[in-house]
């Protein structure tokens, strides 16, 4: 359920409901009179395909009834945009509009995210009932840094959080077991590049999509999260301690780096397994008319931390074309693994650049664990699952 106070962030809680929708998930509106001015509740039915609630006592209906039962729907309330007005009312305890009376009496997980002006955020007062709000167990998606919607005052603190990480504290909201709470989770993902010259490297199509997904859901799940990424496109994720790398040798360093201090590590990453032997200083002019690149080989990060592995659950990935399982087992058996991730990129719907995937998990005692297809999300959720069961 999605709660709209006054303020102009109001027309991205519009996209949120889409996002939503498109992630499967039914949504309804309620709306402060302020939030009205703003955004209309026909905008929100029609993107919701679901009633909408302005008015605490509305015509024809027990007041009584109406945020009560509102208040039993959902499985988890967002309140965005949230004004410095609505944030003071919950503090308070107020409940004398749709949005505050149907919170008080909900008994679900609330998630707050705030917009307004820098001025207003950085009030004292204000400050102080986010404060108080938080240490009472609400959750929050603070507000970003950027410009702001008074053009003149340029950029500040207040800007409403982008979507995805709204998304991001959702979806913790909604996990109600937090199995990894206490737990670090070292997650390794995308490509490396492999330089030869300044302006040439060798690298792969990886995107980094199913290493984002396991950050994620480990931080959903209740970890704290490190995830070393090669480049991508994709936007940071939200809470986690994100450290960009280019190369093999690179990811290498950072992942022994943070290693020490790791419980879980799932390494996602499509690592180069050779480069360039030197990288020219300048950039290489074409010459003859054949070419030959002599390549080494960069580290086997995985191989590497597996004869060091302590107390920490590896989990690997692994991408065959033939004998699938055989090699995976092997995989997993050499680089001492706990789990190996086997994805076939020849079956419909899986490998880089697609939001689906399909694979196989085989764990260190050999079970064999076919999934369906389904979201790389939802593919990281059940890997934790199965690790978790391992431990
Ligand atoms: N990996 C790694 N360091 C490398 C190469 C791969 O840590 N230099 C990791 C990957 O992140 C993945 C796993 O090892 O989790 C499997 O990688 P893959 O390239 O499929 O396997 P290889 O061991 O390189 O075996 P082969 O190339 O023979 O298939």
């Amino acid at each position: 359920m999605l709660g709209v106070s006054g303020g102009i962030a109001a027309y991205k809680s519009c996209e949120l409901v889409r996002e939503l929708r498109r992630r499967g998930a039914m949504v309804r509106v309620m709306m402060t009179s302020r939030a009205q001015e703003f955004v209309t509740p026909m905008t929100f039915a029609a993107l919701s395909e679901q009633p909408v609630l302005t008015n605490i006592f509305p015509e024809g209906r027990s007041a009584a009834i109406e945020h009560i039962d509102w208040s039993r729907w959902p499985e988890v309330i967002v309140l965005c945009p949230a004004t410095a007005n609505l944030l003071a009312k919950l503090a308070q305890g107020f409940a004398d509009d749709p949005v505050s009376a149907t919170v008080r009496a909900a008994r679900v997980p609330l998630v707050l995210c705030p917009a307004m002006n820098s001025a207003m955020w950085e009030d004292a007062l204000v400050q102080r009932n986010v404060t108080l709000l938080k240490e009472t167990g609400y959750q929050f998606v603070d507000p970003e840094f950027g410009a702001l919607a008074t053009t003149q005052e340029g950029e500040g603190w207040g800007r409403l959080a982008r979507l995805d990480w709204i998304l991001s504290g959702i979806l913790a909201a909604l996990q109600k077991q937090k199995p990894l709470a206490g737990k670090k989770i070292l997650v390794t993902a995308g490509r490396t590049e492999e330089y030869l010259d300044p302006v040439r490297m060798m690298t792969n199509p990886s995107t980094g999509r199913m290493g984002f997904a396991l950050a994620e859901a480990a931080r959903a799940l209740g970890g704290r999260v490190t995830l070393i990424s090669g480049p991508t496109n994709l936007t940071p994720p939200y809470d986690i301690e994100l450290v960009p790398v280019v190369s093999a040798a690179e990811m290498a360093a950072a992942a022994q780096k943070h290693y020490p201090a790791t419980d879980i590590l799932a390494m996602a990453a499509a690592v180069s397994d050779y480069r360039p032997h030197t990288m020219a200083p300048e950039k290489m002019k074409k010459s003859a008319a054949s070419f030959q690149l002599e390549l080494e080989r960069t580290v086997d990060i995985l191989a590497t931390l597996g004869e060091q592995k302590n107390r920490a659950l590896h989990i690997g990935f692994a991408v065959e074309t033939e004998n699938e399982l055989e090699n995976a087992k092997d995989k997993l058996r050499r680089k001492r693994l706990d789990l190996i991730v086997l994805n076939n990129p020849r079956h419909d719907g899986v490998g880089f650049a697609v939001e689906t995937n399909r694979v196989t998990l085989i764990d260190r005692n050999g079970q064999v664990q076919e999934l369906e297809l389904m979201s790389k999300l939802a593919v990281a959720f059940k890997i934790f699952e199965r690790a978790l069961k391992l431990n």
